[in-house]
């Protein structure tokens, strides 16, 4: 059993508010004792015990991994001159996915898996150490499957969006195309899949199919979470918390019984500053979501067309900036928020007993990345108690 000291820490957030120090559970000059890749105590620097190794961080701030419970990172293409048309004046619609689907079809398995890889890269360099991957671009039993069996190797986190939207191959028959999701598409999809979402918006699901879906994934052993209201409010929060659903995500239409729905359940409101920050959209409503008492996740929900930011510390100065979020707030949603969010207490913190996921800061306080945007404030990255 080997044992690994971080000492010297300015500022350790732990979210144990066992701990004391808020819902964050902040200790200051403090330290943290890893020993076989989890942590096995956390407390005041002049109480560190002995251990093999020690790694001296100089006062900095040290913090959970972030847990991006939402990104769709398995792709072909990007949609660059769509986000320049975007930005122009023209508006997001679902119908963009149509553009990736067919990138995504076309390209080999090697390729969508170096692409992966790619951004996979990019969440670890912004200090994510749990992803959550969606399929959704192929759109076909053969290329979910495949899309779902990629991601497979790199996170446990997999999620089936065979509803992502309609396949171009079933114009005007949404019905037969909900057929092939909840039948042969999701045999195939399902082994490889440990979630299921499905788009419930406008242009995309509506709140009778989307129910069909979420329940047969459940029944085929997935459980369920939702892309709910991100264009239009169309009802899919209450389905979201009829289901149980692990997460209704985006939350960007809500009315004042949706926060009250979503604040009386389990389901945690995922936030993605991202999508509303390169869409041009508003924000949703997060301190009445906080303010009634919803868990609330940030993700970055990394995609080609409506947020293609792989930065949680971007997403944090977002959502404090635009969505008024406290950084505290902030750090606990892109952190313990995403571990409820993925229904996991092993990550998302660093209690006595968690997963050694951890990011040593560039800076003294947490509240440097929004205070600091755009600034790459992730020193070292540790998962599993290694480097
Ligand atoms: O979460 N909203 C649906 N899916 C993605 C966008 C996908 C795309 O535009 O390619 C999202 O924002
Ligand atoms: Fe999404």
């Amino acid at each position: 059993m080997s044992s690994h000291l971080y000492s010297n820490i300015g500022q350790l957030v732990t979210n144990d508010p066992a701990l004391g120090g808020g819902i964050l559970g902040v200790l200051d000059d403090a330290a943290l004792l890893i020993e076989d890749g989890r942590v096995a105590w956390v407390g005041a620097n002049s109480y560190a015990p002995a251990a093999d190794q020690r790694t001296d961080v100089g006062g900095a701030a040290v913090i959970p991994g972030f847990v991006d419970s939402h990104s769709h990172p398995i792709f072909a293409g990007d949609r660059a001159n769509e986000f320049a048309a975007r930005m122009a004046g023209e508006s997001y619609s679902a119908g963009g996915i149509r553009s990736t689907v067919t990138a995504t079809r076309a390209a080999s398995d090697a390729q969508l898996e170096a692409n992966l890889l790619r951004l996979a890269t990019e969440f670890r360099a912004s200090g994510i150490t749990t992803f959550e991957a969606k399929s959704g671009y192929g759109l076909t039993v053969e290329d979910e499957a495949r899309a779902l069996e990629i991601a497979a190797r790199h996170t446990a986190e997999t999620t089936y969006l065979g509803a992502h939207v309609v396949s171009p191959d079933f114009a005007g028959r949404a019905d037969d195309y909900v057929a092939l999701v909840t039948g042969d598409m999701l045999q195939a999809a399902a082994p490889h899949a440990k979630w299921i979402d499905v788009f419930c918006d406008r242009g995309a699901f509506d709140v009778d199919q989307a129910r069909q879906i979420l329940e047969a994934g459940i029944a085929a052993g997935l459980q369920p979470r939702i892309h709910a209201n991100q264009l239009e409010n169309i009802g899919a929060i209450a389905l979201a918390v009829e289901l149980d659903c692990a997460s209704a995500d985006h939350c960007t239409h809500l009315t004042h019984a949706d926060i009250d729905a979503l604040a009386g359940s389990n389901t945690v409101a995922t936030l993605l500053p991202g999508a509303e920050f390169s869409t041009r959209s508003p924000y949703p409503d997060a301190r009445r979501l906080i303010e009634a008492g919803a868990t609330v996740a940030i993700a970055t929900d990394c995609n080609p067309g409506s947020s293609y930011t792989t930065s949680m510390p971007f997403c944090i100065a977002v959502a404090v900036r635009e969505m008024r979020f406290t950084p505290a707030e902030a750090l606990w949603a892109a952190t313990a928020g995403g571990a409820k969010a993925l229904r996991r207490s092993d990550v998302g913190n660093l209690a006595v007993g968690a997963r050694a996921d951890f990011n040593v800061l560039g800076a003294p306080s947490f509240i440097h990345l929004a205070y600091r945007p755009g600034v790459n404030l992730i020193k070292q990255t540790i998962v599993g108690g290694l480097a």
